[in-house]
């Protein structure tokens, strides 16, 4: 056998992540010498609490010390899964000054430190690979930044987070309460250490960010998001998108168009007959649309222990390779171009509203001639429930610009008979 050089890797973290990179390192043992002509193995892991029992990995590896990693020579090739901003910002940064290379999950640390850390691997001739930052087990980093280089890219459309779309899905095929959903989600390894991340749409925004940044050649970072998140979505909302033939979907958007940059993330009533619409539980989905390629898509696990690692084995094998040939840092940032992001407000959506009004002769009318004072045309009506005095109307609009349904909603916030805006979701315009 061809003589297989020892590449060694230390791991920092071993929660649900690392736990599955770990384990994906034993099962691919044998099969990295004819695979990569490497064989990475984990030599050291980081934890903060040494105490805690860990089981499956060999307990001589685990330290509480970031120096003994930082400061070991033969380690080629560190692997962040601790999440959060610090230290791992200032790890990774040193890591690289360190000549080491990195592979990273961390979407909070890419969507908003990720042209930092990226010059600082280019000057210091390393890789910085992240494929496992966005969906989990979907490729999606390196067909967007290699494969599909020779487009110019227009729309990026998808699914990108699995523990709403697992609550979501729970929700409307299983008439599961939120919080249930949720705490399941948790329990399955979906969920962020804090998952506000995730069910406010923050999680998706890091990853509509790095992905628009790599489709569009230029930088989005995380504060340029447009964010909504699931937790004003109630069954009641989900029932009348069924009624309407849609299931609601927290989507991630990001398009470059004349004017800019649209980039957001909200929860979208999508038909039923659209493909993002057959995207259940964990499962993520990431639409592009190239000049060249045309409609591209890409489905699977968008978390969990395995799938995550899987995209992380991936950047390991890329990097074990570049160090046997001697090439690492080829990759660097492709962010050459300033495209100015797009207000919020300057864009054109269809929405759902659903509200409590005063059940009385006019009311209704006068609903409608707000919307239609600020040009806001009426698709569709619906009055469903009714109590002592009130009513619940649900509208639809057509095409509007967003600033228009805005200046709507504050003068129905001055209207007496408008009781309540319990739900504003935008509708999918295909
Ligand atoms: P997790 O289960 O909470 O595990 C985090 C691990 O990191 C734990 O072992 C923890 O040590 C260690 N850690 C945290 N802070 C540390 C510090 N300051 N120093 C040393 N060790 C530290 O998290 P996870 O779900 O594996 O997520 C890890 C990363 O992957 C995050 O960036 C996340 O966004 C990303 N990600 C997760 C998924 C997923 O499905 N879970 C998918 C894609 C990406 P202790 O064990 O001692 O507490
Ligand atoms: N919390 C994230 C999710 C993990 O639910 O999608 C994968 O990035």
């Amino acid at each position: 056998m061809k003589e297989c050089p020892e590449i060694k890797a230390a791991l920092l973290g071993f929660g649900t992540v690392g736990g599955g990179v770990y384990k994906l390192f034993q099962r691919q043992k044998d099969e990295f010498p004819r695979k990569l002509g490497a064989c990475p193995v984990i030599s050291r892991i980081l934890v903060r609490d040494l105490s805690r029992p860990r089981r499956g990995a060999d307990p001589s590896l685990f330290t509480d010390r970031w120096e003994e990693i930082r400061d070991d020579p033969e380690i080629r090739i560190v692997i962040e899964v601790t999440g959060g901003i610090e230290p791992a910002r200032t790890r990774i940064l040193e890591a690289l000054r360190a000549g080491k290379n990195v592979v990273t999950a961390n979407k909070d640390l890419m969507a908003e430190h990720g042209a930092e850390l990226l010059a600082a691997a280019e000057e210091n001739g390393c890789d910085l690979l992240f494929e496992a930052a966005v969906a989990g087990g979907i490729p999606i980093i390196r067909p967007l930044k290699q494969c599909l280089a020779g487009n110019y890219i227009t729309e990026i459309m998808g699914i990108v987070n699995g523990t709403t779309n697992y609550v979501l899905t729970r929700m409307s095929r299983d008439g599961m309460d939120f919080a249930d959903a949720l705490k399941k989600a948790q329990e399955l390894g979906y969920a962020e250490s804090d998952p506000t991340s995730d069910v406010e749409g923050l999680d998706a925004a890091r990853k509509i960010a790095i992905m628009a940044s790599i489709g569009f050649n230029s930088r989005v970072v995380f504060s340029d998001v447009y964010t909504e998140g699931i937790s004003g979505v109630s069954a009641k909302d989900i029932s009348y998108a069924a009624e309407m033939g849609c299931c609601v979907k927290l989507l991630a958007l990001a398009r470059c168009t004349p004017g800019g940059i649209e980039v957001r993330v909200h929860p979208m009533l999508l038909p039923l007959d659209h493909p993002l619409a057959t995207v259940n539980d964990s499962f993520n989905a990431v639409f592009v649309h190239g000049d060249a390629a045309d409609d591209v898509m890409f489905r699977g696990r968008g978390a969990g222990e395995l799938p995550t690692a899987s995209a992380v084995l991936g950047d390991v094998a890329e990097i074990s390779r570049n160090i046997r040939c001697g090439c690492t840092g080829r990759l660097g940032c492709t962010c050459y171009k300033q495209i100015p992001i797009k207000p919020m407000a300057d864009t054109e959506n269809r929405f759902y509203l659903r509200m409590q009004v005063e059940d009385r002769p006019g009311v209704l009318a006068n609903v409608a001639s707000v919307l239609g004072n600020n040009r806001v045309s009426i698709a569709r009506v619906i009055q469903r429930a009714r109590t002592l005095d009130s009513a619940e109307i649900v509208v639809v609009t057509d095409l509007v610009r967003e600033r228009n349904l805005r200046d709507s909603l504050a003068v129905f916030g001055g209207m007496s008979v408008i009781r309540e805006i319990s739900s504003v979701i935008r509708v999918y315009q295909g």
